[in-house]
């Protein structure tokens, strides 16, 4: 079937609704971004255009549709391990470091908090996850806790649930990681429960705030920005910097900088890649 085509007061209006509900910036060059993934819900609404089905989502009260319109609007591309140099650094330096400082101040069991924001169906979360379980062992003697946040319920629910098509798997994962972490369950593979067990995942818009204390020690926020406009970006940054640890690592997607944008954070590098720390005496 093909799609209705979007006029150019439709395509403002749309633009202006989907930056406002999740802050995801598709400038006028993206019409065919609307066409292709509003269509079933043009359909399963019985809407004769973009005009009316905008008008429906607005006077939803239930939020239902604005949340299908979230979902179809934002992009989940993932893969476990992606880009793999951030978890290098999470195996090498980020975790035996926190670890040897929080054994040393004598906390027991050793806590360790890592958010993964924007974590689309779960990949990056568990990839942390494995990260732990390989470099700490018995994860049972630490109290290791991974938060994934996303704006999709339709994302958050697939990470909560945590089993992945051969296609997923194959993207990231070598035959050995998928034996050690995974069980095959029909023609899925499901994470094994002391992994999952680590990690919680949550609703939530990373451009409002952010209902938690300092307590990260890690931050992945990796291409999301991306779709952001520059006020966003800043205000997304901000408000992680708000939700780091003292001494916490931000660590941002490989084509994003936070330079010119937020000075309150100093780059690292470490190997092949960087991170960004908040600068001392910093909010
Ligand atoms: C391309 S994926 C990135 C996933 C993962 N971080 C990675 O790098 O592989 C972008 C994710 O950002 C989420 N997203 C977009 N806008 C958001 C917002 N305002 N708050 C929270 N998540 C958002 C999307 O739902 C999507 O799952």
């Amino acid at each position: 079937m093909s799609a209705t085509p979007i006029s150019r007061d439709e395509l403002v209006a749309w633009g202006r609704y989907v930056h406002e509900i999740c802050g995801v910036s598709l400038d006028g060059s993206k019409g065919y971004l609307f066409e292709t993934r509003l269509g079933v819900l043009m359909r399963e609404t019985q809407s004769g255009g973009f005009a009316e089905l905008l008008h429906k989502t607005k006077r939803d009260a239930t939020n239902a549709l604005r949340r299908k319109v979230i979902d179809a609007m934002t992009t989940n591309e993932t893969s476990f391990f992606r880009d793999r140099a951030p978890f290098d650094l999470l195996r090498h330096k980020l975790i035996p470091e926190l670890v040897d400082r929080r054994s040393k101040s004598g906390l027991r069991p050793v806590p360790i908090r890592i958010l993964s924001a924007a974590c689309s169906t779960g990949q990056e979360a568990y990839s942390t996850a494995i990260v732990l379980k390989e470099t700490l062992g018995e994860l049972r003697n630490y109290d290791a806790r991974i938060l994934g946040l996303d704006i999709s319920d339709h994302a958050v629910a697939r990470a909560s649930h945590g089993y992945f098509s051969r296609l997923e798997i194959d993207r990231g994962l070598t035959p050995a990681d998928v034996a050690r972490h995974f069980e095959p369950v029909g023609d899925r593979w499901k994470i094994r429960d002391e992994l999952r067990a680590t990690a919680l995942f949550r609703h939530a818009n990373l451009l409002e705030t952010l209902a938690t204390p300092p307590f990260f020690d890690v931050i992945f926020c990796r291409n999301v920005a991306i779709y952001f406009t520059e006020p966003d970006r800043i205000r997304l940054f901000r408000t992680l910097g708000r939700a780091l640890a003292p001494g916490g690592a931000l660590i941002i997607g490989s084509t994003e900088s936070l330079s010119g944008i937020c000075p309150e954070f100093e780059p690292r590098r470490y190997l092949r890649t960087v991170f960004y720390q908040k600068k001392e005496g910093s909010p």
